[in-house]
């Protein structure tokens, strides 16, 4: 099982908490579950309030989480990705920023980090 760490720069003391978390969880879900407090709204990828930044715990190498239809949408209407990162991301099948939104990514086999909030 992998552990994911939820960090927020903006808690003035910097907590950070590490919890595990499954394959078939959605990192919102993971976060409503250790009360982590990120903002959401529709819970179905649609009005990008539960934006977060996802890193690999050494934060160097690009995770193969690609982006689902939801995000691809939302991301780029927020500006957040370009059409060159989609088509990047077609090809090679890895995730093409740090942007995500919680609600729609899920756990892999892999340590992350989530900063929240990301505005
Ligand atoms: Fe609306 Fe995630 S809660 S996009």
């Amino acid at each position: 099982m992998a552990n994911i760490t939820f960090s927020s720069p903006l808690h003035k003391d910097k907590t950070v908490y590490a919890v595990a978390g499954s394959h078939k969880q959605t990192i919102l879900e993971i976060a409503k579950e250790n009360h982590i407090p990120i903002d959401f709204g529709c819970g179905n990828g649609e009005c990008g309030t539960c934006l977060v930044k996802v890193f690999s715990i050494d934060r160097k190498k690009r995770m193969a989480h690609p982006l689902t239809e939801h995000e691809t949408k939302v991301l780029k209407e927020m500006g957040k990705i370009t059409q060159a990162q989609i088509d990047q991301m077609r090809v090679d099948d890895l995730m093409p920023t740090e942007w995500r939104l919680a609600c729609q990514m899920v756990m892999r086999d892999e340590d992350i980090i989530v900063e929240y909030p990301s505005r």
